[in-house]
């Protein structure tokens, strides 16, 4: 049987450990994602959130940190998008952005949608505090708190590294392919935090080298 997670079929390839602890979702996580699903029909974060929430389970194994923190601050902490007009929203990230301010408005929106939502499933009162901090300064915020603000900034990023995170990010940013590897991989020790995410990335990284060999062959 296909396991289905957050109405998602998990079994795309050979299942991998961050797989297995995706079908262990708590059923709050998954409530608190069904509440977000709204706000995230924006800017690809949908299928960007999916991805984050699966690099997230594969470095809390790797690296510790709270999962009741940082499932649901990588669930929630991009919905602030919602409230950036789409047709600014390439300004406000990206290789080409030049509106700090913009960027702000999604972490700023992000944390009142965020905080409404952790309130209406009765979160605990403490780990609100600790999500909405992350979420607060998840992209403006150069240094990272705490490991858990780590493990969620170095899921976020991961994405760009992924297969499909790699092809929308060339597609919107008007890269060339080779001009999309080179900046993911002149970037590989400026955005991760951790040990464990910069190995992960450096894979990534040859897997998407190894699609543009196949695809000149
Ligand atoms: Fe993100």
């Amino acid at each position: 049987m296909t396991p289905v997670i957050f109405g998602v079929s998990t079994t795309r390839g050979p299942r991998s450990i961050s797989d297995i602890q995706y079908e262990k979702m708590k059923s709050i996580f998954e409530e608190i994602y069904q509440l977000a699903k709204p706000y995230l029909d924006t800017r690809n974060n949908e299928i960007h959130t999916e991805i984050c929430i699966k690099f997230a389970y594969e470095l809390l194994e790797k690296e510790g940190g709270d999962e009741n923190i940082v499932i649901p601050a990588i669930i929630l902490h991009d919905v602030g998008w919602k409230r950036v007009p789409q047709d600014l929203q390439l300004k406000a990230f990206g290789p080409k952005a030049m509106s700090p301010k913009l960027n702000r408005i999604h972490e700023t929106e992000g944390v009142k949608i965020a905080k409404h939502i952790l309130e209406r499933v009765n979160y605990d009162e403490n780990r609100i505090v600790e999500i909405l901090e992350i979420i607060d300064g998840h992209d403006s915020r150069k240094e990272a708190i705490s490991l858990n603000d780590k493990i969620v900034k170095d899921a976020d990023r991961l994405w760009r590294n992924s297969k499909e995170g790699f092809q929308i990010d060339v597609e919107r940013f008007n890269e060339g392919i080779v001009e999309g590897l080179n900046r993911i991989r002149s970037n590989l020790h400026k955005w991760f935090f951790t040990g464990s995410a910069k190995e992960i990335a450096r894979e990534k990284i040859r897997n998407r080298l190894e699609e543009i060999e196949g695809g000149q062959n």
